[in-house]
């Protein structure tokens, strides 16, 4: 909800003074009633604000968000085979130009960032803008020094070798944890990549994109991004 004369001024109509003015004149109308009383609040979804009975509409607000994307969800805004996707997550009413930028697999949780800025998004998605992506990967045996040092150095995937990685043990046992990172965005790169040195991700998750890391956002649950932190994303 956001108080009239805001909206009057978003609009451009007016500034907040002079907007405050014509609802004092009874200029300014709410669903086709005229409101004359200051401090009126309206839903910009739903509420239709006119002045002089002509319907004033608000330019359409930039959004960037970080996803705590659940396991399950499809990284996809549609999906034919009906699975549940990324879009029930995201507040899709308000902003229904939310894209992902990148892409998490099905099972995998995390980090996942969306926005209506197509240039941004165009931007961060360019492989010549590769940020650091960390994930933290469960798997099913612990890793021998060897494995580790190819992991580390690049491995084969489709004839072509991975960049090198930061590759480290971050849980011991049966089914140790390793934290990863890589700063490329190929298909199912980290999963592949355990493959080829014979290990297989049970579980893997995405806590950091370069500067940006999950903290406290609870699993299903997003959060707008400040704009400083958009800036340091593209490196402003
Ligand atoms: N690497 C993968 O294998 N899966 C993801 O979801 C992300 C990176």
């Amino acid at each position: 909800m956001m108080r009239l004369s805001r909206y009057l001024a978003r609009s451009g109509a007016a500034s907040r003074r002079a907007a405050e003015r014509l609802i004092d004149e009874g200029r300014v109308s709410v669903n086709e009633e005229v409101v004359r009383q200051q401090g009126v609040k309206v839903d910009p979804l739903h509420d239709e604000v006119r002045l002089d009975g002509q319907l004033l509409k608000l330019p359409a607000e930039q959004m960037t968000l970080m996803l705590h994307k659940p396991a399950g969800y499809v990284t996809t805004m549609d999906d034919p085979q009906g699975r549940p996707t990324v879009a029930e997550l995201v507040p899709l009413d308000a902003y229904p130009s939310l894209f992902p930028i990148g892409r998490l697999d099905r099972d995998t949780t995390g980090l996942l960032l969306f926005t209506t800025d197509g240039d941004l998004g165009n931007a961060l998605a360019h492989p010549s803008h590769a940020v650091d992506k960390h994930y933290r990967a469960r798997i099913d045996a612990p890793l021998g020094s060897r494995a580790l040092d190819r992991l580390r150095r690049g491995v084969d995937l489709d004839g072509r070798m991975t960049a090198p990685a930061r590759v480290q043990m971050v849980e011991r046992g049966a089914h140790p944890v390793y934290a990863i990172t890589i700063h490329e965005g190929r298909n199912r790169q980290v999963r592949r990549m355990f493959e080829t040195v014979g290990a297989s991700v049970i579980e893997l998750h995405r806590a950091q994109i370069g500067p940006l890391s999950l903290g406290d956002v609870p699993c299903g649950c997003w959060r707008e991004l400040t704009s400083a932190e958009v800036d340091a994303l593209v490196g402003r």
